[in-house]
């Protein structure tokens, strides 16, 4: 999967990603009218690609009375679900189960084979949508020789040229925001930063311009259950005074950082088994007779479970959107 960020600051009024309009020298401080963002995606489909045929007699195969072509195989299955401005949705599964190709295709960077993405009600349009959300991939890049403060102040020079007390400002903001303020004048070097501050580091860099929606794929992969603590809180917090849309995708997270998150989206080979809250997902699996251990939080126990929870492959979806009025 490509690792490209794009972010952009809205503060007009558009409310499908017209980002043309918005202006990119608004400091984060100006958030006038700030337009909060609804994700959904309805009934996403992703087959594997399909590898080009080798040969011409390949390809006259089945009009000459060969076996059909394969059905496709596919990643994703009717996938639904909505994240909501201020709100964290964690996408959780064991490895494998297309967590990954989700973000991806939310980030409207690889597209679905079926089904349609909504923002705010409306089609998404992909290339808008683009510069208007952030998209944070799983390994960290930044320039190993500047310091948490300069890495900031660089990339919102860029943003910014014209205005160096907007590029302080918004340098100020972060480092605040996301707890780096010990580290500003330390090196963004793996020898120098935890790996939780590298990561923040990375989620800072994607915040800079503001965006309406952020997508994260594993942003505590590779930390420590504290670190990851931080990370999330430090998401949470922006979720709630930007109102951004939040939605990151994450293995096993643990009960204190469930609860730092508003909606879950389980999905096991592809398919959704759980949208909704934690609570939900308690009531979910008592209803298929899987008692919650008193020493399990219910994802736990329903990764645990996995094989043991009605697929959708199988059998209507575990909860489904209208029960849960999504
Ligand atoms: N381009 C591709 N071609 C073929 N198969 C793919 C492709 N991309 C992903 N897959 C397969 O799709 C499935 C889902 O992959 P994905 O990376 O989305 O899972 P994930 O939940 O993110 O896993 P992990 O937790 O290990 O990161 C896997 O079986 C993977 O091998
Ligand atoms: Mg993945």
């Amino acid at each position: 999967m490509a690792t490209t960020t794009t972010t952009v600051t809205e503060s007009s009024s558009s409310d499908n990603g017209d980002a043309s309009s918005s202006s990119p020298s608004s400091s984060p401080n100006q958030k006038i009218k700030k337009v909060s963002y609804e994700l959904a995606a309805r009934n996403i489909y992703y087959a594997k690609p399909v590898a080009a045929p080798r040969s011409l007699a390949r390809l006259l195969k089945p009009a000459c009375g060969g076996a059909a072509p394969p059905a496709p195989d596919y990643i994703l299955r009717d996938v639904s679900l909505t994240a909501r401005a201020g709100e964290i949705l964690a996408v959780v599964g064991p490895s494998g189960a297309g967590k990954s190709t989700l973000l991806d295709i939310l980030a409207a960077r690889t597209a679905p084979t079926h089904g349609r993405l909504l923002l705010n009600s409306s089609p998404l349009r992909a290339s808008s949508f683009r510069r208007l959300s952030a998209h944070v991939p799983q390994h960290d890049a930044a320039l190993t020789l500047l310091t948490v403060s300069e890495t900031f102040a660089f990339a919102a020079s860029l943003l910014r040229p014209s205005s160096s007390s907007d590029v302080a400002a918004a340098v100020a903001e972060l480092l605040a925001e996301l707890r780096l303020s010990h580290v500003a004048h330390t090196r963004v070097h793996p020898s120098r930063l935890s790996g939780g501050e590298r990561r923040r580091v990375s989620i800072g860099l994607a915040l800079l311009r503001d965006p309406g929606v952020v997508l994260l794929d594993e942003p505590t992969s590779g930390l420590d259950s504290s670190s990851a603590r931080v990370v999330v809180g430090c998401l949470r917090g922006v979720a709630a005074s930007r109102g951004t849309t939040v939605v990151l995708s994450i293995h096993q997270p643990s009960a204190r950082i469930l609860a730092a998150v508003d909606s879950l989206l389980l999905l096991s080979r592809g398919a959704v088994l759980h949208h909704g809250s934690l609570a939900a997902l308690d009531a979910a699996l008592l209803s298929y007779g899987l008692a919650v251990p008193p020493q399990l939080n219910p994802l736990e126990f329903a990764l645990e479970v996995l094989d043991q929870i009605p697929h959708p492959s199988l059998l209507p979806p575990l909860v489904t959107t209208s029960q849960r009025g999504i």
